[in-house]
């Protein structure tokens, strides 16, 4: 008989192992969910209610939820829930690694590997244990060694069930996938996952792989979004000095079905947790098997990235630096709709232009100001400081930089803020979101990543 499972923990309680249990919770009321997560104060956060991820919907999944067949606890008492899981899901972070053989390039799965050991001291019976982290190819033999060790004689499945959500949409991406992928050998444990999911996506929905396809398709499917990206910003820089519009470039070539409309906007670059860590783990992967010009190719996504960011960064610098030394920065999160500031590009192009020494005035509604502060690197002692209003932070600046697509930055009135700023103030969208009609009336030059000035 098929094993169902009706007890799920998640190790793990960040932007993926919180609103992904949180919405299976949801959806199968019948399955009691515990999610585990070492750091006591995120733990907390998910206990109150300033939960520690934003996301829009997650709020009102997370009140129907909580304390009905969810809950969060800290990591010292989470034995009795991984020993009465038919489930648990690795869900912890997977880093670039910062020492070691592969340091720089391939992905620290110490993390996993201390969940796995956690897992075989707990677990008891038949655990069904899921790789939901993104992970190298082959990352299962590496878990199912560890679990091989379990003092209690446990038996368990290994199944990869990646996570495809993009932070801004978790809940929406969650709630109606594109697909459910589910990697494994036993397809008893396959399809006792399954039912899960079947709760609410259609089968048509839920594709069942191999391990390796499963872990690999991962990794690729971030390094295909991450090419879009890269090529569409390698053309944001050509249209820029021969007179062409990025935006109309993306129109035509999105209107063709076999290349689509999506992940074509040009922009100051690529950021957040993934794109970077999960690009380098496959020119590791590749170097590893003696892929050389593959490892190259995926590395020049990435490099393309850093060249945009400096090239953006170059170009206020440069400005500011003639009009009175100080920048205007809205928004610091790596897109819109997220607190997340994790390999944002307002990163890279703030240290950039206080090392320029141009000081900083940093406005984002959503990203906490102590915690992006200790990603800013001052030695020239420019100076920053945080604003929570767009019309302060303006005050005096020579440039104006819009590096996240916040709703509230489309909607601004530039009249108003155009006498606020310095002479010869300039505004550099990285973002296409600006008003244009607004900054003219306001005689305000924009200079807008990817727009070729035809004249
Ligand atoms: P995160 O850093 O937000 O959360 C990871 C959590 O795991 C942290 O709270 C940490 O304290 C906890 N943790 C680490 N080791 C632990 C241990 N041994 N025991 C208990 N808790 C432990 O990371 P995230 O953004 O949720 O990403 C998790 C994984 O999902 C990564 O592999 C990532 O590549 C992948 N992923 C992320 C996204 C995304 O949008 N962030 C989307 C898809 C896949
Ligand atoms: C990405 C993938 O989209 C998810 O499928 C995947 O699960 C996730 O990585 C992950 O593995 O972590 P995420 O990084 O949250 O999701 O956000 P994206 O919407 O993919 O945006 C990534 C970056 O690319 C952002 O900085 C965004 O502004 C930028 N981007 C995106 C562009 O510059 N142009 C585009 O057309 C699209």
């Amino acid at each position: 008989m098929k094993p169902r499972i009706l007890n799920i923990a998640c190790i793990g309680a960040g932007y993926v192992g919180g609103p992904t249990m949180a919405v299976i919770a949801d959806r199968c009321p019948e399955v009691s969910v515990t999610v585990i997560d070492l750091n006591e104060a995120r733990i907390a956060a998910w206990n109150s209610d300033a939960l520690p991820v934003y996301e829009p919907g997650l709020d009102e999944v997370v009140r129907r939820t909580r304390g009905r067949n969810l809950r969060f606890i800290p990591q010292r008492e989470g034995a009795a829930a991984v020993a009465a899981a038919d489930a648990v899901f690795i869900s912890v972070n997977t880093p670039t690694k910062t020492q070691g053989s592969g340091a720089g390039k391939a992905s620290d799965l110490s993390y996993v590997e201390a969940c796995a050991r956690y897992i075989a001291e707990h677990a008891k019976g038949h655990t069904i244990v899921i790789e939901k982290s993104t992970m190298p190819v082959r990352a299962a033999d590496t878990i199912k060694r560890i679990l091989s060790t379990s003092p209690h004689g446990g038996t368990f499945d290994v199944l990869s069930n990646p996570e495809f959500l993009a932070e801004g949409t978790a809940i929406r991406d969650l709630e109606k996938p594109d697909r459910v992928l589910i990697g494994g050998e036993a397809s008893r444990a396959v399809e006792a996952l399954a039912e899960v999911y079947a709760h609410w996506v259609p089968d048509t929905a839920i594709i069942r792989t191999g391990l390796w396809s499963a872990e690999l398709s991962k990794l690729a499917a971030n390094a295909f979004l991450a090419q879009r990206v890269s090529s569409i910003n390698a053309i944001s820089a050509l249209c820029e000095v021969t007179g062409a519009q990025v935006e109309e470039v993306a129109k035509v070539l999105g209107s063709d079905s076999r290349i689509g409309p999506k992940f074509l906007k040009a922009s100051v670059g690529f950021g957040g947790s993934c794109f970077k860590k999960d690009l380098l783990s496959l020119v590791y992967l590749c170097e590893f098997y003696g892929l050389t010009e593959p490892a190259a190719y995926w590395q020049s996504v990435q490099d393309l990235n850093e060249w945009q960011k400096r090239r953006f960064a170059q170009m206020a610098a440069a400005h500011a630096k003639k009009h009175g030394g100080v920048v205007a920065v809205l928004g610091l999160a790596f897109k819109k709709n997220t607190n997340d500031f994790r390999e944002s590009p307002a990163i890279d192009i703030c240290n950039h232009l206080l090392a320029a020494g141009i000081r900083l005035r940093l406005q984002d509604g959503r990203v906490d100001p102590e915690a992006f502060r200790s990603v800013l690197v001052d030695e020239t002692q420019a100076g920053f400081a945080f604003f929570s209003q767009v019309e302060e932070a303006v005050r005096g600046a020579g440039a104006i930089l819009i590096l996240t697509e916040w709703d509230s930055y489309a909607e601004i009135d530039w009249g108003k803020l155009s006498r606020l700023s310095a002479p010869g103030i300039t505004i550099f969208d990285g973002r296409t979101i600006v008003d244009r009609v607004s900054a003219m009336k306001a005689g305000l030059p924009v200079f807008v990543v990817g727009q070729g000035n035809d004249k």
